[in-house]
């Protein structure tokens, strides 16, 4: 029987900051803990301002900072994603209530739809700060949060899921 993908989509404004470089950073946990055949993940943004485009050149020095090398291009959010993917991860909370927006009714989805710092114990219910208008020092404080709050859905998804390798 084949085994079935759990999968993970990271949702921000743009598509060229925060939500690539979670993919980033849980992509490197994933494959770090030996799991890339049973976890998989993807980014998108809500705005299709930056279709196609790599990542923010600031994103990519953060990441690469880190040893963490980005191969997205921007996409668009669009509705089959919620019946397409286990988590779909909003990085706050304007985000996290356009995915909803999509949702056409009552009607049943695959997708558990959460907002990222939720998988941060200290921060729950808070936003991951666009940096997108501001300096480097935004990017590593990006870095930081979705370094813990993504390490902490990895946990949460060998858990729930009960992989072992
Ligand atoms: P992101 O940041 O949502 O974290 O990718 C932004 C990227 C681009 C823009 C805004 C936020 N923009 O206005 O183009």
């Amino acid at each position: 029987m084949e085994k079935k993908m759990i999968k993970v989509l990271f949702v921000c404004l743009g598509n060229i900051c925060r939500s690539p470089l979670a993919e980033g950073i849980f992509n490197k946990k994933v494959i770090q803990a030996g799991l890339s055949g049973y976890i998989q993940s993807d980014s998108a943004g809500t705005s299709g301002w930056h279709i196609n485009e790599p990542p923010d050149v600031r994103t990519i020095e953060t990441a690469g900072r880190h040893d963490i090398h980005l191969d997205h291009y921007g996409r668009k959010f669009i509705r089959r994603d919620l019946d397409d993917y286990d988590y779909i991860v909003a990085m706050d909370d304007e985000n996290y209530n356009e995915v909803m927006s999509r949702k056409e009714g009552p009607e049943n989805i695959r997708a558990t739809v959460i907002k990222m710092l939720d998988f941060d114990k200290e921060q729950s219910g808070a936003d991951v700060p666009d940096p997108y208008y501001g300096g480097k020092d935004g990017f590593e404080q990006v870095f930081s949060l979705l370094e813990e709050s993504t390490g902490n859905l990895l946990n949460e998804i060998v858990r729930k899921y009960r992989i072992m390798k």
